[in-house]
């Protein structure tokens, strides 16, 4: 297949998205807007300047900036038509996305209220054919009874659509033991769980966020890259890592990871990960402050070597890595296997 087949083909296939934060897919002339709305004067080199961060904390004091704009129901009403717009574009007929609700709450939200409007904004996308389930997540660095009370807002707000809580942030901040309780009630109330570990930080913090809280995914999962044994271990158990290589390289996690070496696509794990058997599915992460979208992503992973039958398999597995139903899991791989055969993608 040409290279521009390949991109048509990657558009075209369905398929899903599992790690996507909400707030940091703004575009830039909506996070001016935004900031209009609260009498703040935004420029658009402003939004450039804060989305062009290059290492981690840096990128977290711009997240945190563009999350100072959102205060209303009507400003994530907004965010999230604009979101579910742009993934329907890129067939994206799967998404879980993860909504900063830690931050709602430091920040003295009503978290009802905003999560009502997102949810509203969720049901007319399942009417377009996006289906979508949310992510409650904290970070790190706002401490273990922030990270409760976020896990009891998820469980409170299950029956509306919240399927797994997570946590991300700096994942030096905290420890798992310390995050244990959140988890421990969010298991206890029915939720899936995730956690962003060994972004920037090594393979013994991917390796407690899967032993000592039970996550069931991991986000990025990078620093295990320095353990073969924990590789063998996720391997074996078919936890996967969400990988997302454009993050990875703006946010500076690529190059900590590799001593400080230049980092570029060509040195990112992903490849390696995949070829020992592990199961890695392909993400964005933070797609309008990385300048990205889920179509790059794969084009991305095939400049990293990934044949179309190995792209068709990566985004398999993300289907495969949903939190969803048996059966409804089911069904989107059964559709995806017959548009991905029709596309000559297997
Ligand atoms: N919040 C949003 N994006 C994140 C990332 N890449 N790492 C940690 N926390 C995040
Ligand atoms: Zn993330």
């Amino acid at each position: 297949m040409t290279a521009p087949g390949l991109l048509r083909a990657l558009r075209a296939i369905p398929k899903a998205e599992l790690h996507l934060h909400l707030e940091g897919s703004i575009a830039p002339e909506t996070v001016v807007r935004l900031a209009a709305r609260h009498g703040v004067a935004v420029s658009p080199e402003d939004v450039a300047a804060r989305y062009r961060s290059t290492d981690f904390l840096g990128f977290l004091d711009s997240y945190k900036w563009v999350t100072s704009f959102l205060r209303l129901p009507d400003d994530y009403r907004l965010i999230a038509g604009e979101l579910f717009r742009h993934l329907r574009k890129q067939n994206v007929v799967y998404a879980e996305v993860t909504l900063s609700a830690g931050v709602m709450l430091r920040r003295n939200q009503n978290l009802a209220e905003n999560f009502f409007a997102l949810r509203e904004a969720s049901k007319e996308a399942a009417a377009e054919g996006l289906r979508v389930q949310w992510i409650f997540d904290t970070a790190r660095q706002f401490g273990p009874e922030a990270a409760v009370e976020t896990a009891n807002w998820a469980a409170r707000l299950a029956p509306e659509g919240v399927v797994a809580f997570g946590v991300g942030g700096d994942e030096l901040a905290l420890s798992a033991r310390e995050l244990l309780p959140a988890f421990e009630c969010a298991r206890d109330a029915g939720l899936r769980l995730l956690a962003h570990a060994g972004e920037i930080g090594g393979p013994e913090i991917v390796r407690e966020a899967v032993e000592v809280l039970g996550a069931e995914r991991i986000g990025h999962g990078l620093g295990a890259l320095h353990d073969p044994a924990l590789l063998d271990l996720l391997a074996e158990r078919g936890l996967p890592l969400e990988i997302c290589p454009t993050s990875n390289l703006r946010t500076g996690a690529l190059a900590r990871q590799l001593g400080g070496e230049g980092a570029r696509l060509d040195r990112h794990p992903l490849k390696a990960f995949f070829d020992r058997g592990l199961r890695v599915t392909l993400s964005t992460d933070d797609p309008a402050m990385f300048e990205t979208d889920l179509v790059a992503e794969y084009g991305a992973a095939a400049e990293m070597g990934f044949s179309s039958a190995e792209l068709a398999r990566l985004a398999e597995m993300s289907f495969a890595s949903a939190f969803l139903p048996e059966a409804d899991r089911e069904s989107y791989l059964a559709s995806f296997h017959e548009r991905a055969a029709a596309l000559g993608l297997l």
